[in-house]
């Protein structure tokens, strides 16, 4: 089989996708084994009433962010303060204590720096993008780590509980996790805070995945949003270069989607390829934006990376190559969020926003373009029901305003007797 035919994904190929995600995600629901988690986040949409000011601890990856958000209700809201952070590799593959208390002594910093009225309590909520087991709106354990984490004594363990410990540990016992809060969650959230058709969330980014509100079938039960985990579906075609990269791996076997769509992995597959180690989704991304006549600027980075690349016959093949890769990748892209809305309206007779974000979806030159196309092809012209709205730096926010939502409950489990909120409680009067 040729490179090219290899990583194609036609029409019929989405239309199967779109079944068999159907058909896992019923199994993922009914408690059955399933590819995909379908994990519920024990929280609805927000309505936009929701007031307030909520710190938020965002970890998706090696960077890692805390804000400060003032919810004003009436859809409206403001950052307060944000500070990023990187997490070097020896915290994400040393222990899982050193990994906690590192993110506490941030929350630290941030709230001696940033966060005003600091000592009384706090609710915050905890973005963790990691497939979790959720047991409840402010607790869950970590099913198994990705995008290169490693942290021993994580997996399996309450991620709520470690992270009250190390704030505690660090002195910030009036600071207590409200919800946890994966980041397709908190991306929902953040958009349907104002925006009531919203009900789809998706990253596109390192890694990959997707959540949507299930509306409530039976009349009085809740809405809820359910976390697809969409990353580890694995009802796809692989050629030789997926199941080279999927051995070379640090979980091979899991994130089958995940490792031909996300920027962990698009660029390695594009190295598997054109035989260069160092190769990256950004590589990817500059290559495909070479219009130049001569590919001069895929001849200067074929160079650094040790590819071969004198001639115009050479340039021309490295771009296909990445063309192929991350065309397929927005393909199956496509059919995964078309199996997500017509699994919640499958005639598509309302309208739904789809809150999007993830380097590879707003970076990559042609992904989101070509991820539309595809939604055409499938649905014709009832794909302009579907409207994909990038919502940058939403996976903070939403878990602050998830927060907001959950707040009230939390105080009651957790035996809170510190100075600094007997003295916020007599100042409030309470
Ligand atoms: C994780 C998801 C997360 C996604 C996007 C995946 O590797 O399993 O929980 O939502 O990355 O960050």
């Amino acid at each position: 089989m040729d490179i090219k035919e290899s990583f194609l994904i036609t029409l019929g190929d989405m239309r199967k996708i779109i079944k068999d995600f159907h058909r896992e995600m019923e199994k993922g629901l009914s408690g059955r084994k399933s590819s995909l988690g379908m994990i519920p986040a024990y929280a609805a949409r927000p309505t936009g009433s929701e007031k307030g000011s909520f710190i938020a601890l965002d970890l998706g990856g090696t960077n890692f962010r805390v804000i400060e958000v003032e919810l004003k209700g009436g859809g409206k809201s403001r950052i307060l303060g944000v500070k990023n952070f990187t997490l070097n590799k020896n915290i994400i593959t040393g222990s899982g204590e050193r990994l906690f208390l590192f993110l506490a002594s941030r929350v630290n910093d941030f709230i001696k720096s940033e966060a005003q009225g600091s000592g009384r309590r706090r609710e915050l909520g905890f973005t963790f993008s990691f497939p979790v087991n959720q047991t409840g709106i402010a607790s869950g354990t970590l099913v198994k780590w990705t995008k290169g984490f490693r942290a021993k004594g994580v997996e399996g363990a309450d991620v709520v509980k470690l992270l009250n410990e190390a704030l505690a540990k660090k002195g910030l016992g009036n600071i207590k996790v409200a919800a946890l809060v994966n980041d397709t969650v908190g991306t929902l959230a953040a958009r349907s805070y104002s925006d009531r058709a919203c009900d789809v969330g998706v990253i596109i980014g390192t890694g990959t995945n997707a959540c949507c509100a299930e509306r409530p079938r039976t009349s009085g039960a809740d809405e809820m949003i359910i976390n697809i985990e969409w990353g580890n579906f694995n009802k796809l075609r692989r050629n030789s270069y997926d199941k080279e990269l999927d051995r070379r791996s640090e979980n091979p076997s899991h994130q089958v989607l995940e490792k031909m769509v996300s920027g962990m992995y698009l660029g390695g597959l594009a190295g598997l390829v054109l035989g260069a180690g160092s190769f990256s989704s950004r590589h990817m991304s500059e290559i495909e934006s070479d219009v130049s006549r001569g590919l001069s600027r895929v001849g200067a980075i074929a160079g650094r990376l040790g590819i071969r690349a004198a001639t115009p016959m050479e340039r021309r093949f490295i771009k296909e190559v990445c063309c192929l890769i991350s065309t397929r990748a927005s393909r199956i892209s496509a059919a995964a969020l078309a199996a997500v809305v017509t699994k919640i309206d499958p005639k598509l007779s309302r309208r739904h926003t789809v809150a999007i974000d993830g380097s590879v979806y707003e970076k990559h030159p042609h992904f989101a373009k070509r991820m539309k196309l595809a939604l055409r092809e499938i649905f014709g012209s009832k794909a302009s029901g579907i409207r994909i709205v990038l919502t940058k730096d939403g996976s903070g926010k939403g878990a602050a305003i998830i927060a907001a939502a959950a707040a009230s409950k939390i105080w009651r489990h957790h035996d809170y007797k510190s100075e600094s909120d007997r003295h916020a409680g007599e100042v409030a009067g309470e």
